[in-house]
């Protein structure tokens, strides 16, 4: 049976998994295989999965060159296809923030190359501006949409405040913010506000950037930018790991692996209605896919966050702070 559910006031009809692309950022993950990951991509679609996530600055427009290669073999209207605008890049690789209308058209024009397609369902605001005037910035989506090269638009890593803002002027009708059940900062009053006014919701990083896979146990060490992340050191790691573990029984109970147990009970969140988990591999995808449509009883549900309730990594960066 089709899992899919529909994205807010977009209308769109999406899979509750979306297939992130971050993966293919070599400077935070290292290099992977593109083999594996076109792959990935292929088995998300046998797998139902029609929601893909992508940046132009997930490895400086390499993501969206890959899966543009993906893209190029499928059906378009198999694929909700969500990108992101940013960054200004400088021809030696450092960046700026740029969110002004020349720059916005310009990066959509290069996405959509890169992506081989003539229209991107959901264009985001990675981050916020704060040297962009709001109405310009609306005003610009509001034209790429009337162009017909965007179909809805969003933003990400924004705070309440600047979403409110930014919805005074233009029909910004989703978001992708950051959550997982270590990090449940936006429960106090972005997710409300998203509830109360239909916003599509995709949340990013739902396994912590893996640590709530159930994979790791407390000794592994890490390679990519994760050896400087501080949830994923010593003491606090382990901790962690621990209470990670320390599902498995439950997860048992209702026949999942920890990684779907932890998702399913994610996406029970009646603001959320996807969750961007990155993957590089189809094997990854494919436990991503099991935990569509898994219920979890209310009691554990609540036993789950009592568990990873652990002081001190909840909060790691301000989300409107962080740069990708
Ligand atoms: N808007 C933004 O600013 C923003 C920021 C970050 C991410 N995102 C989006 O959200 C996506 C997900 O974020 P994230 O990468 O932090 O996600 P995540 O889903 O929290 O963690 C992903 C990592 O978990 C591990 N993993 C995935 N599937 C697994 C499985 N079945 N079993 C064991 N380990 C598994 C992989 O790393 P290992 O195998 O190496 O452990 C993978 O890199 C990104 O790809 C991107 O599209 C958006």
């Amino acid at each position: 049976m089709s899992q899919r559910v529909i994205f807010g006031k977009t209308g769109l009809s999406v899979s509750p998994v979306c297939f992130g692309t971050w993966q293919l950022s070599p400077r935070f993950w290292g290099d992977q295989s593109k083999t594996d990951i076109l792959a990935a991509m292929r088995k998300a679609l046998d797998l139902e999965i029609n929601f893909f996530d992508t940046a132009d600055a997930y490895g400086d427009g390499y993501a969206e060159t890959v899966l543009g290669e993906f893209m190029a073999g499928v059906r378009r209207n198999s694929i909700i296809l969500a990108t992101k605008v940013f960054n200004h890049f400088n021809p030696d690789a450092s960046r700026y923030p740029d969110l002004s209308s020349a720059h916005i058209v310009e990066r959509c024009e290069a996405s959509l190359k890169r992506l081989r397609t003539d229209y991107i369902d959901l264009y985001l605001l990675h981050f916020f501006d704060p040297l962009a005037p709001l109405a310009d910035v609306a005003e610009t989506m509001e034209r790429l949409r009337q162009q017909g090269k965007i179909r809805h638009y969003g933003v990400s890593n924004h705070t309440l405040e600047q979403f409110r803002a930014s919805r005074v002027f233009g029909a910004f009708n989703a978001a992708q913010p950051s959550y997982s059940l270590l990090d449940l900062r936006i429960e106090t009053d972005f997710l409300p506000y998203c509830l109360a006014e239909n916003v599509g919701v995709m949340i990013y990083s739902p396994m912590h950037k893996g640590l709530l896979t159930g994979k790791y146990k407390g000794h592994e060490t890490f390679t990519d930018f994760r050896k400087g992340h501080p949830d994923f050191q010593d003491e606090r790691f382990r901790k962690i790991t621990a209470a990670v573990q320390g599902l498995k029984p439950m997860a048992d109970k209702y026949g999942l692996s920890l990684y779907q147990l932890i998702l399913a009970a994610t996406l029970m969140h009646p603001a959320i209605q996807s969750a961007v988990t990155g993957i590089k591999t189809p094997d990854q995808i494919a436990e991503a896919a099991g935990a569509m449509g898994k219920e979890i009883e209310r009691s554990d549900y609540f036993a789950i966050r009592s568990a990873l309730a652990i002081d001190g990594v909840t909060k790691v960066k301000d989300a409107a702070g962080k740069t990708k």
